[in-house]
């Protein structure tokens, strides 16, 4: 069946069943490649995409679900200037090495500074928490995400 939805800011339609995952969606309907396939089980973050303004697994949602709804991907969110700062932060920090992790990170951490500056590192922990990353020993994102959530403030 025809499924219609709102996808990085445009209205689109794709046939699929509504059981099927939004994470194959995004991959092979539309080549959105930079949310990636980690756990399949929504343990490890690499799939995060917002859905009506919220983060969730796109690896556990399913078409039914999102219907007439609005998706944002990293690709999406890769036009904004919050973007730009986050990816900098990161790669100033070395907190990408494969970067597989990578984007599901930045959706995370897209969402921690939005919502509050000056966040502590236990803040900042738990709200990574549900990112996961082989490579970085993750103090380095955590040192890139301080610095994110300093900026604006009077630490600077
Ligand atoms: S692939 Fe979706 S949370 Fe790991
Ligand atoms: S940078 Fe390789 S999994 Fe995180």
């Amino acid at each position: 069946m025809k499924i219609r939805f709102v996808l990085n800011g445009e209205n689109v339609s794709v046939e699929s069943s509504m059981t099927r995952r939004l994470l194959d969606v995004i991959r092979s309907d539309f080549d959105l490649t930079g949310t990636k396939e980690g756990c399949s089980e929504g343990e490890c973050g690499a799939c995060l995409v917002y859905l009506d303004k919220e983060l969730v697994n796109a690896c556990l949602i399913p078409m039914g679900n999102v219907v007439g709804r609005e998706v944002l991907t990293i690709e999406g969110l890769s036009n904004s200037e919050e973007y730009k700062r986050v990816e900098k932060a990161f790669i100033d920090e070395g907190g990408v090495q494969c970067g597989y992790c990578t984007p599901g990170f930045v959706m995370s951490t897209n969402e921690l500074i939005k919502n509050k500056k000056d966040l502590s590192e236990d803040e900042i922990k738990e709200g990574l928490s549900g990112n996961l990353c082989r490579c970085t020993g993750y103090q380095s994102i955590v040192e890139a995400v301080k610095k994110l959530s300093g900026e604006g403030s009077n630490n600077g």
